[in-house]
């Protein structure tokens, strides 16, 4: 035990005014400008946390330090490794892992108190049960988004009514440990069947959806972390996991939005190619028309305003800075360069924001999907980089199609379009895109580094 022991009044200042810090770190990461010191300020709250809760309980530190430098290391090679378009896998595992750490704390609090209240015998069970939902539900989520398994929806028959039964199983496990808390066996079965509801819920969900999912757990990881702090009745620990259960939800409702799913559709609905969908030969045969960057570069010669809209592609071929070259050489010669925003263009929220942002994009001249769609007949040359679903016009065309209905960027209505992407494979959602078959749009194939590299080359020269 150490005998480093702060009084119990300066604990609880310190975790409010972490509370405050989380709260305006939070504030700070609703806008771009402002997003890395919002970052650094909740950071700065959970390191104060972290050590008022280490100094208050006379704890023995070897094995914390095992756990810190370890947990740290781990950090520190996700952090510089990880790649941003495997952010949602590293998202989903971190999820998991504070899921199953809820688990374990809960358990092992409930486990060792002498007399648990009923208040405390009710949040182990609810952290018990949010917490292992979370576990295996977050692991089969990155298993996905990984390629280690199929990313399509997996489902058997009566798995609706056997997540029912399993759910009302582990409720009833819940009223069980409230009205006997000795019986600690209660709580592992909880445990045991939310693991197996974490996998049968995770598993029918598939394709776009995913991103939806790993918010969702997020919000459930938060939610779990708030009931163990009322078991521990640590009040820092429940106002975190409060905030982070609140902005998981808020984030999971606006890719609802984005994407024009309600949250049901998601959790019990599928999103694929449809079987009577058009196919790719009926879209393109014949009507697709290629170019070089010689002849894009001299579409430029007559253009004013040129929007480029990126898309997941950008975030593959790593195209964020030679795009900013070759906007600032447009705009050497006069012309407006801009950029539309599609809330869920790329594989997670402000993806293509965060891109941008580290070439140096300057914010004023990114346009969100609702004000540029306002503008868009007045484009002259939009650049559709890498992005497929989020510009595909059936979404508003076709009742039928797995997108109808999502907004998206309207670039079939701009002067002239140029798509600069590998090939005319689909997006995420498996569809064609008539876009690239119509009159207005040009195809400029290749990766999209290198296809934008030759064409600030032939701008050079032109
Ligand atoms: P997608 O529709 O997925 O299309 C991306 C396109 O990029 C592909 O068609 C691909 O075509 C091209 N591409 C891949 N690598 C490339 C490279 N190296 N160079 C050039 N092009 C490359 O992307 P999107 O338009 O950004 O739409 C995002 C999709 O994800 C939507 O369906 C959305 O609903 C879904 N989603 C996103 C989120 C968030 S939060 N962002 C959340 C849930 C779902 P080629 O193979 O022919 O090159």
């Amino acid at each position: 035990m150490s005998d480093f022991l702060i009084d119990a009044g300066w604990v609880n200042l310190a975790y409010v005014v972490a509370s405050i810090l989380f709260i305006v770190g939070l504030k700070g990461l609703t806008h771009p400008r402002t997003a890395v010191r919002g970052n650094l300020t909740s950071a700065l709250g959970m390191l104060l946390a972290v050590v008022a809760t280490l100094l208050a309980n006379g704890l023995d530190f070897q094995w914390i330090i095992v756990g810190a430098l370890l947990g740290g290391v781990i950090g520190l090679v996700a952090a510089t490794r990880v790649q941003m378009t495997q952010m949602p896998e590293m998202v989903a595992i971190f999820n998991g892992f504070g899921g199953g750490a809820s688990v374990l704390v809960a358990g092992a609090a409930f486990t060792i108190a002498a007399a648990p209240t009923a208040q405390m015998t009710i949040a182990t069970g609810i952290s018990g049960l949010i917490g292992a939902v979370t576990f295996t539900g977050s692991f089969i989520a990155f298993s996905k988004l990984a390629g280690i398994m199929p990313s399509g929806n997996i489902a058997f028959p009566g798995q609706k009514i056997f997540n029912a039964l399993m759910g009302l199983g582990a409720l009833a496990c819940v009223a069980w440990l409230t009205v006997d808390p000795s019986a600690v066996m209660a709580y592992w079965i909880i445990v045991a069947i939310a693991a197996v509801l974490g996998m049968t819920l995770t598993l029918p969900i598939g394709g776009a959806d995913m991103p939806v999912v790993i918010s969702l757990l997020n919000s459930y990881s938060g939610l779990a972390a708030a009931a163990t702090g009322f078991v521990l009745m640590n009040n820092v620990l429940i106002i975190a996991g409060s905030l982070v259960g609140a902005s998981g939800i808020i984030l999971t409702r606006i890719m609802c939005v984005a994407m024009n799913r309600s949250l049901g559709h998601v959790l019990f609905g599928t999103l694929g190619p449809s079987a009577d969908g058009p196919s790719a030969d009926d879209v393109y045969g014949g009507k697709v028309k290629a170019t070089g960057p010689e002849e894009v570069a001299m579409l430029f010669d007559s253009a004013q305003r040129v929007l480029v809209v990126p898309g997941y592609g950008l975030a593959v071929a790593q195209a964020q800075h030679v795009v900013k070259n070759m906007a600032g050489i447009l705009e050497s010669r006069g012309l407006t360069v801009e950029y539309g925003i599609h809330p869920v263009a790329g594989r997670m929220p402000g993806h293509m924001n965060v891109l941008l942002a580290e070439a140096d994009v300057p914010y004023e001249q990114l346009l969100e999907m609702d004000q540029i769609n306002q503008e868009i007949e007045q484009v002259d040359v939009c650049l559709v980089v890498g992005a497929n679903d989020v510009v595909n016009p059936v979404a508003r065309t076709d009742p039928q199609s797995p997108i109808a209905g999502m907004p998206i960027i309207d670039v079939d209505k701009a002067r002239t379009v140029v798509v600069v992407k590998r090939s005319l494979s689909p997006g995420f959602a498996g569809i064609p895109n008539p876009l690239f078959a119509a009159d207005n749009c040009l195809m400029m194939f290749g990766d999209g580094k290198k296809a934008l590299q030759e064409l600030v080359e032939a701008l050079k020269e032109n």
